[in-house]
C-alpha cells in the first residue's frame, strides 16, 4: 500500500505517469486515482487473475491501463516509451515470489531514463541516527532484505541519496525513494523535508 508522501512527490515533480509493478487487488491504484483524477496510471501484473480484477475495477477509467506481464520483461522491452513523460514515477511493489524477485532488473531498466523517480515499497528504513527503525516493516526473500545494500551498486551512479518516508504506511511498512539523475540539493527544494529521512550514499 502506497505511503502518503508519494502524493507530494507526484505533485511537486509534475510527474506525468504513475507506473506500478504488482497490482494485486489494486489498493495502491485506487489511492493514487483518488489523489489525481486524470493522472496516467499503468499497472504491470504477472497474474492474469489480478489483471482481471483490475480491468473490471478500472473499466470506466480511460487513463488507467493494466498490463499482464512480468515486470522484468515489460520494463526491459518498453522502457523507451517512458522517455516522453515528465518525471515518471515507478512504484515497485512486485515483491512476492522469492524465485522471481524483479526489483534489481526493474531498477536497471528504469535507470536508463534521463529522469525518473523510483519508490520501493516494503523497504528497510533507518532512524535518523542510522540504526534500523523498528516502526517500519520491510520484506525479505531467501535471507535477502529489501534494503539499500541490495540495490546500492545500481543507484549510486545516478544520485547521492535515498529518501525514506518518516511515517510508515497504515499497514506498517517502510518505503525507499530514489531520484534517477537528481541529487539531494535539487530534490530538497521540492519536498517537505520534515516528512522524510534522508541518507547520503
Ligand atoms: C505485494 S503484492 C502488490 C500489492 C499492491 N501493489 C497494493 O498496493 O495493493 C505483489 C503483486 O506483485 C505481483 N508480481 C509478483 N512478481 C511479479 C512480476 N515479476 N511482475 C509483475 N507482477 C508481479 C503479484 O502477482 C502480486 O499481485
Amino acid at each position: 500500500m502506497i505511503n502518503d508522501v508519494a502524493k507530494q512527490i507526484i505533485e511537486n515533480f509534475n510527474s506525468e505517469i504513475f507506473v506500478e509493478t504488482g497490482f494485486f487487488r489494486g489498493s495502491t491504484a485506487v489511492v493514487v486515482r483518488s489523489w489525481f483524477k486524470d493522472l496516467m496510471i499503468l499497472e504491470v501484473e504477472i497474474n492474469p487473475v489480478y489483471c482481471g480484477y483490475g480491468n473490471n475495477m478500472f473499466r470506466n477509467d480511460k487513463n488507467t491501463r493494466i498490463v499482464n506481464a512480468d515486470s522484468k520483461t515489460f520494463l526491459s522491452e518498453n522502457i523507451e516509451t517512458f522517455k516522453s513523460f515528465n518525471n515518471p514515477v515507478f512504484y515497485l511493489d512486485a515483491h512476492w515470489d522469492p524465485a522471481n524477485w524483479p526489483l534489481r532488473s526493474e531498477i536497471k531498466n528504469i535507470s536508463k531514463l534521463q529522469s525518473a523517480i523510483i519508490i520501493i515499497d516494503d523497504f528497510k528504513t533507518p532512524n535518523e541516527d542510522g540504526t534500523v527503525s523498528d516502526r517500519h516493516g520491510f520484506d525479505s526473500y531467501l535471507g535477502q532484505d529489501c534494503d539499500k545494500d541490495y540495490i546500492l551498486d545500481l543507484i549510486k551512479p545516478y544520485t547521492d541519496c535515498i529518501l525514506y518516508a518518516k511515517e510508515p504506511t497504515i499497514d506498517g511498512q517502510g518505503c525507499g525513494i530514489i531520484f534517477i539523475n537528481k541529487n539531494y540539493d535539487e530534490i530538497v527544494k521540492l519536498i517537505n523535508e520534515k516528512d522524510f529521512i534522508m541518507e547520503k550514499i
